[in-house]
């Protein structure tokens, strides 16, 4: 099927970003890594030995960040519906992480356990309408959430994308009022045209209604 100009031009931007490169170069999944590698250099949140759970996992760049941080004493859980090749250490689940029915399999799989940290790096699918886009956005942010709410261990950490918009301040208050400390961060390798910005959520307060 012949490209569009617009998918044209974003391809072609895309090859000549400079992460896009690095991330070629390095052997990474993603230029989405890069984001990570930041936020956890300045907030230190993924020790070794630690359990992590990455949603909208795929092609996997974050989940590779994650399974090196951990360490053969760590592991990591890695959620998206579309597929994605295995990564050492990294234990993958196919399917939307919204459904119940997923939930419940991982549940069983992971024999109950909590976990240390959660990182979501979900984009729904952008129609390219504000007014659609945002809501949906917000809607996925609030069900991460509300997982993390449902498996973190207490003192946990949940690193999430949000795009800034309506619904972000109410959705900070949310956060602040669940953690400790809230970190906005915009990692060098976000793209300044990109509305999205990450919140580091540090010191999960157990047991409190979102
Ligand atoms: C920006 S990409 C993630 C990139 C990834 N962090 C990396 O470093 O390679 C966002 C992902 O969210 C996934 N996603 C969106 N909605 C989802 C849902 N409800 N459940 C699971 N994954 C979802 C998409 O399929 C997409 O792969």
């Amino acid at each position: 099927m012949p490209r569009s100009k617009s998918s044209q031009r974003w391809l072609q931007r895309h090859q000549n970003d400079l992460y896009v490169k690095r991330a070629k170069q390095e052997g990474l999944r993603s230029r989405s890594a890069y984001k990570l590698l930041e936020m956890q250099k300045k907030d230190k949140f993924i020790k070794p030995g630690m359990v992590v759970v990455d949603l909208g996992a795929a092609p996997g760049g974050w989940s590779e960040v994650a399974s090196r941080l951990v360490g053969v004493r760590g592991r990591v859980y890695a959620f998206d519906i579309l597929p994605m090749a295995p990564l050492s250490n990294v234990d993958f689940f196919q399917g939307d992480f919204c459904e119940e029915i997923i939930f419940h399999q991982f549940l069983a799989y992971i024999q109950h356990i909590l976990v240390d940290v959660i990182i979501s790096d979900i984009s729904p699918n952008f129609s390219g309408v504000r007014s659609i886009d945002q809501p949906r956005a917000m809607h996925l942010a609030d069900l991460a959430a509300e997982f993390a709410q449902r498996i973190l261990k207490p003192q946990g950490s949940f690193v999430i994308k949000i795009f800034q918009g309506d619904g972000f301040e109410t959705y900070l208050g949310r956060l602040r009022r669940l953690f400790t400390s809230i970190s906005i961060r915009k990692p060098i390798a976000s793209r300044d045209s990109s509305a999205e910005v990450y919140l580091v959520a540090m010191g999960y307060h157990a047991k409190m209604e979102i």
